[in-house]
């Protein structure tokens, strides 16, 4: 038996492998193109390891994702892969729209072959978990209840109008073909080897070079946060015991607005790395230019697959945000290799230098 992984050097899908491999002997195919937020070096602990195999290559690649079913006979896919960043959407919408329909399109196209032409038994153990997220259902307005998996689909941005999309392709090939298929929609994740354009790890970064901590608009945005190895139990439990063409919301009850995440950055690194200067990281604090369409909060109501699958998650938003300043503080090596010249290109196109 096997697994394949798409998308498994980035952020949440490298944390997935370690954590798969950590629990199981079960060998994991990594098929990822390797866009600027692929990273080989988040596996770099899994080197010579044959239970890893990784191949680099587009979920688009119809002919390449066939041949790797065919080859492998996994009994899931899992796909991770896609462009992930709300900020990058607005700037280029084309590339959201080529991995995350067109890309989840043709793995589904894929999937549905390899599923037809295998034996009775294997087909039936066979299923597709389509990793999705929480901004497909738009904006919640102060006070309303959170998402639950029966919200309205409102994507707001070019990335979660991608996203949405390819859900509906999913839903839709377990609809029409009965491809066994499950669905997740989680929360904001955060951890170790999140690449440092997103709020946390950048934040993290800027303080430590003495950089402005760019918080749009008034930030008082809210955002539910999860701790990276969470999501990844969620969705080893999803894949045992979620019910094929169900969706399941994943989420941790931790929702806080922009300033208290990077008010909380600032005081756990004023104990752990203090400025040189005695001061604290809060003055570097800089309200900056919202995002354009900028959903005002998300908050996810996690009650389904705690009750049905029994899932829990294991970290609290504390516990969690100072293992993830304390992971970044003793990776510094990695956070120099990411942010390199096209790093350093992206920074001084979204804030102006
Ligand atoms: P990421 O940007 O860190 O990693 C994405 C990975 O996919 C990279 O390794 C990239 O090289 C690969 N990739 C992109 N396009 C590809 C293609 N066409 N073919 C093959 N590989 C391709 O993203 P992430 O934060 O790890 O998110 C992973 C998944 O989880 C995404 O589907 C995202 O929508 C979803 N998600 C993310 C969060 C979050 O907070 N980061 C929350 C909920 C859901
Ligand atoms: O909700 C799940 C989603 O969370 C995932 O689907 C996305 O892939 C992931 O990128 C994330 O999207 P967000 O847009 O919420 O994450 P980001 O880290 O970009 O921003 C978090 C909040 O912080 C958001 O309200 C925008 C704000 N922000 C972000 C950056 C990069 C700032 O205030 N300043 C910044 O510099």
């Amino acid at each position: 038996m096997a697994i394949l992984v798409t998308g498994g050097a980035g952020f949440i899908g490298s944390n997935f492998i370690l954590e798969w491999l950590k629990h199981s002997d079960e060998p994991v195919i990594n098929l990822d193109v390797l866009t600027y937020a692929g990273n080989l070096e988040n596996l770099t602990s899994l080197a010579g390891d044959a239970r890893h195999i990784f191949v680099k290559g587009n979920i688009g690649d119809l002919d390449l994702v066939s041949d790797l079913l065919a080859g492998h006979q996994p009994r899931a896919l899992l796909n991770f892969a896609a462009e992930s960043h709300v900020d990058r959407s607005i700037h280029g919408p084309e590339d959201f729209v080529q991995a995350n329909i067109v890309g989840t399109f043709r793995l589904l196209e894929a999937a549905r072959d390899y599923r037809g032409g295998q034996a009775q038994d294997a087909a039936s153990n066979f299923c597709f978990l389509h990793v999705s997220t929480d901004e497909v259902y738009g904006s919640l307005a102060e006070g309303a209840p959170a998402f639950t998996e029966s919200s309205r689909y409102e994507p707001n941005s070019p990335y979660s109008a991608s996203k949405a999309a390819s859900d509906h392709l999913v839903r839709a090939y377990h609809h029409t073909y009965g491809l066994p298929v499950l669905t997740t929609n989680c929360s904001n994740n955060y951890g170790p080897c999140q690449f440092p354009e997103k709020l946390i790890p950048l934040c993290i970064h800027n303080a430590l070079a003495g950089k402005p901590l760019p918080v749009y608009g008034d930030g008082l945005q809210i955002r539910d946060w999860l701790y990276v190895k969470d999501h990844c139990s969620a969705i080893r439990c999803v894949l045992e015991k979620g019910k094929p063409g169900d969706m399941y919301n994943i989420g941790g009850w931790n929702e806080k607005t922009n300033l208290e995440v990077v008010r909380t950055l600032c005081l756990i690194l004023d104990q752990c790395k203090p400025r040189s200067d005695g001061k604290s990281y809060q003055e570097q604090i800089v309200f900056v230019q919202d995002r354009p369409g900028h959903d005002r909060r998300y908050a996810i109501d996690a009650g389904k697959i705690e009750r049905q699958l029994g899932w829990k998650p294991a970290e609290t938003f504390e516990t969690g945000i100072r293992k993830t300043v304390q992971w970044y503080l003793d990776n510094q090596t990695w956070v120099k290799n990411v942010t390199s010249g096209a790093y350093r290109n992206w920074v001084d196109r979204q804030y102006g230098g």
